[in-house]
């Protein structure tokens, strides 16, 4: 394989091009002004006189503010999906594929009553404009259309490629070896945008050079395009703006809960646990009290003795239901899940500050109402480890053993367990679900 650099290249500026108006010979142009092309020559041409030359100018009127409200409907009218909104910034993605801010509608280098639209096929305009120039001078070159774009993380914009023909737009090394004997196993060179920027070097903003020539390459290729320089969303590690991925996962929160019954070997990190617990324990409850603990069985010795000593009195329970022997077995190992979890946490409600009341109607809401709120840091519990990429389900059988619960891990009578939740790291990465369909479960009265 060879390297994407070239030993010496050239860059040399196209003068002399008109202001170009929708309609116009664009390839003429470039050919007159530039009938010394060879062919491997790479002509870059700035987008905006393709769009210009391709009739993307839209007519809006001059006053400065209803101008902004026109680009801004340009703008949604031009992007597929917005992927960041900074202030008054939108990072789009276009019907092509491009990430950039605006979708590339600009209002500079066109007259104050127009806004420039991007090619609407920037790789079909580059292909038609190489094969024009292979029929006027008789060159096989390659066509670049760039455009100015900014960088996530690095100040500053540089011109990069949105339209190409003629040329690999990219340089893999994967699989190649330095000098020093490295492995190149990621290094793909995005040569066409480094082609872009070169060339706008010689082409400028200001000084009415759209076309620039870079010559001395050794770049050419029948098939690659523009879009090969799209990173397909699935290998997009920055694919939102920080406040739309904070949003997503804010929304995502609740609907990524599941109960996960199968779990990995792969032991839990007890500070994800830890700072699970402590944002459950930030669930409402009554009169300012905090009514809820949550018990981690550390020691597999505490969890086996305990589970052991429910699963015998849940046996009696059957077995003075008057279950067979067998249904008996069938039940009981409905309870595995405990046994073989990484984490057991024991939740308990310990309803210190509840009202006492004389009469037993108003002593029974009390308790009601603290026994929601042990429900609720429950749920935030199974909510927090979701979002630490933990699954969990919550087992109610400590509800029905509270006596075995208090003798077996030697705790306050007055602790109510509020089930047991089995932890570990899911088969597959938890993802959210659809939230439900309201139906009957909301009402609007
Ligand atoms: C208080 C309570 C007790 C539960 N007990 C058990 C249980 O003993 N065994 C079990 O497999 N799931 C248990 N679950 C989990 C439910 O079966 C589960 O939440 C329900 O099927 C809905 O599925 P989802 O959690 O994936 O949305 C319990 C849930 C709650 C709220």
């Amino acid at each position: 394989m060879t390297d994407h650099a070239g030993g010496r290249v050239e860059i040399l500026p196209v003068e002399g091009l008109p202001e170009f108006r929708p309609g116009d010979d664009l390839t003429g142009a470039i050919a007159a002004a530039a009938p010394w092309l060879r062919s491997g020559d790479v002509v870059v041409v700035t987008s905006k006189i393709v769009s210009k030359a391709e009739g993307r100018l839209v007519r809006v009127p001059s006053d400065p503010d209803e101008r902004d409200a026109a680009r801004r409907e340009l703008i949604d009218a031009e992007s597929e999906r917005v992927l960041a909104r900074i202030g008054r910034t939108l990072i789009t993605q276009n019907r092509n594929g491009i990430v950039q801010a605006a979708a590339g509608v600009d209002a500079s280098n066109v007259n104050l009553d127009e806004i420039a639209l991007l090619p609407y096929d920037p790789d079909a305009s580059a292909l038609a404009l190489r094969r024009g120039l292979r029929e006027r001078l008789g060159v096989e070159v390659a066509v670049l259309i760039t455009d100015t774009m900014g960088r996530a993380w690095r100040n500053g914009q540089t011109d990069e490629t949105i339209g190409a023909s003629g040329l690999r737009v990219l340089h893999a090394y994967e699989g190649e070896v330095d000098d020093h004997g490295n492995e190149l196993a990621v290094t793909e060179i995005a040569v066409a945008d480094e082609i872009a920027s070169a060339a706008d070097l010689v082409k400028g903003k200001l000084g009415g050079l759209p076309v620039a020539v870079v010559r001395g390459l050794e770049v050419g290729d029948e098939q690659s395009t523009a879009r090969d320089l799209v990173r397909p969303a699935d290998y997009d590690l920055f694919r939102l703006g920080t406040n739309e991925a904070i949003a997503q996962g804010r929304r995502e929160a609740v609907l990524t809960r599941r109960s996960v019954r199968e779990f990995t070997g792969d032991t839990v990190d007890p500070e994800a646990l830890r700072r699970a617990v402590g944002a459950a324990l930030t669930a409402p409850a009554p009169h300012h009290t905090r009514p809820v603990r949550f018990v981690r069985l550390r020691e597999t010795g505490t969890r086996t003795k305990l589970l052991e000593a429910m699963r015998e009195a849940w046996r009696s329970d059957l077995t003075a239901d008057g279950f067979t022997d067998e249904q008996i077995e069938k039940r009981l190992q409905r309870g595995d899940i405990l046994f073989e979890a990484p984490e057991v946490i024991v939740p308990f409600l310990v309803p210190d500050g509840a009202h006492t009341y004389p009469d037993e109607r108003r002593g029974a809401c009390e308790n009601t109402m603290f026994t929601v709120a042990g429900g609720a840091a429950v749920q935030a519990l199974l909510v927090a480890l979701a979002a630490e990429g933990l699954g969990s389900c919550w087992i109610g059988s400590t509800i029905f053993a509270a006596d075995v619960v208090h003798t077996s891990l030697g705790i306050d009578p007055s602790w109510r367990p509020l089930g047991a939740v089995a932890v570990g790291h899911p088969p597959e990465p938890l993802a959210p679900r659809p939230p439900r369909d309201l139906d009957d479960g909301y009402l609007e009265l």
